[in-house]
């Protein structure tokens, strides 16, 4: 067994004033939220309780990590690897939901102290995941691994050992996306508006902020020959590229028409109505599975939103350097 390593990160609290207002908005949690390292990464207090823990997890090298800031096409991506390095079966994908064949690494310490009562009679019989941290050295290979966390507070060799996939996504596209999903959760009440998660997010007070030096972490590290990191732009507008990208890179070859099968299955339309709340809410914003398009910010900024918005890519551009394709689909 390796020999446990130090968290080389810093766990403080965040200010009284930042507490005091996130608290307005995320609701159960007694402790104060933390920010980890140097970017300030906020989490709430139970991810800086097992922090060690997650950096320390034991990685083999035929494990598979997804990683992502929170919708950014994560599941989507999820799919797409693990029907490729299954050999397209189908019929398990259909039938085991993708939460269940994913360990979400950090789950639990995500979990306000409050219990909240079960949400969403849309969410009964859907758990974001079977296996954790807590679950994960005991897990038989090969793994399947979906984390939110920024790869810094991952084991440190992770990338040297196992095969890693990063999806980046539009912010302005994440913000109307986590908007809806905190609502949906109910982290936040259902009369938070679009407006106020802006706000917030701009401050780097909603979970995982901020996003951009997320970002930044997993693209730099794009030429590592263990790191995949894709777009989920790239992804709406070119998938059968991305997929030829995806097979290449986990060297798995399979014929056009079963690519084709694939890129079929992993229509939106097609997901989303596999998905355990897909029928139910067909035309609900409250559903994993809500649009799925590129650009459609526009409707949820006023002008206002729209011209802080322009600041803030400037500031995500200057982090990161990166630019995502002009798709509006
Ligand atoms: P929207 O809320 O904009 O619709 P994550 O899995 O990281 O939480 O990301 C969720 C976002 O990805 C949601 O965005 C969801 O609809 C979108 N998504 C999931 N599967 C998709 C697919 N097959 N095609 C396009 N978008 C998809």
């Amino acid at each position: 067994m390796a020999k446990e390593q130090r968290f080389p990160f810093t766990i403080q609290n965040v200010t009284e004033e930042e507490d005091a207002v996130i608290k307005q908005y995320y609701k159960g949690y007694n402790r104060p939220f933390v920010r980890i390292g140097p970017h300030g990464y906020l989490w709430p207090a139970g991810y800086g309780d097992h922090a060690a823990d997650i950096y320390n997890l034991e990685v083999r090298p035929d494990d598979i990590w997804v990683t992502s800031y929170s919708r950014s096409g994560t599941t989507w991506l999820q799919e797409l690897v693990w029907l490729v390095q299954n050999n397209l079966d189908f019929e398990t994908a259909s039938s085991v939901s993708v939460s269940t064949r994913y360990a979400f690494i950090e789950y639990p310490t995500l979990a306000s102290e409050v219990r909240k009562p079960t949400p969403n009679p849309i969410m009964k019989g859907q758990s974001a995941t079977d296996e954790d941290y807590t679950t994960f050295p005991s897990l038989p290979s090969p793994r399947y691994v979906k984390s939110h966390s920024p790869l810094s507070l991952l084991p440190s060799n992770l990338l040297e050992t196992a095969k890693v996939f990063h999806i980046a996504r539009d912010p302005r596209d994440v913000v109307v996306s986590y908007h809806f999903m905190h609502i949906m959760f109910r982290y936040f009440d259902q009369s938070v508006q679009v407006r106020e998660f802006w706000n917030l997010f701009k401050r780097n007070l909603i979970l995982h902020a901020p996003l951009e030096e997320q970002v930044r972490e997993a693209w730099e590290l794009r030429d590592h020959p263990n790191m995949m990191f894709l777009m989920y732009e790239e992804m709406k507008q070119d998938l059968p590229g991305v997929i030829d990208r995806v097979c290449k890179f986990l060297g798995k070859e399979y014929t056009r028409e079963q690519k084709d099968k694939l890129n079929e299955y992993l229509q939106f339309d097609n997901m989303k109505k596999k998905s355990p709340s897909g029928d139910e809410k067909k035309n609900s914003e409250l559903t994993f599975m809500r649009k799925g398009k590129s650009g459609g910010w526009v409707q949820y900024f006023d002008d206002e939103m729209k011209k802080e918005a322009e600041e803030y890519m400037n500031k995500y551009h200057m982090c990161t350097k990166l630019q995502f394709p002009d798709v509006n689909s």
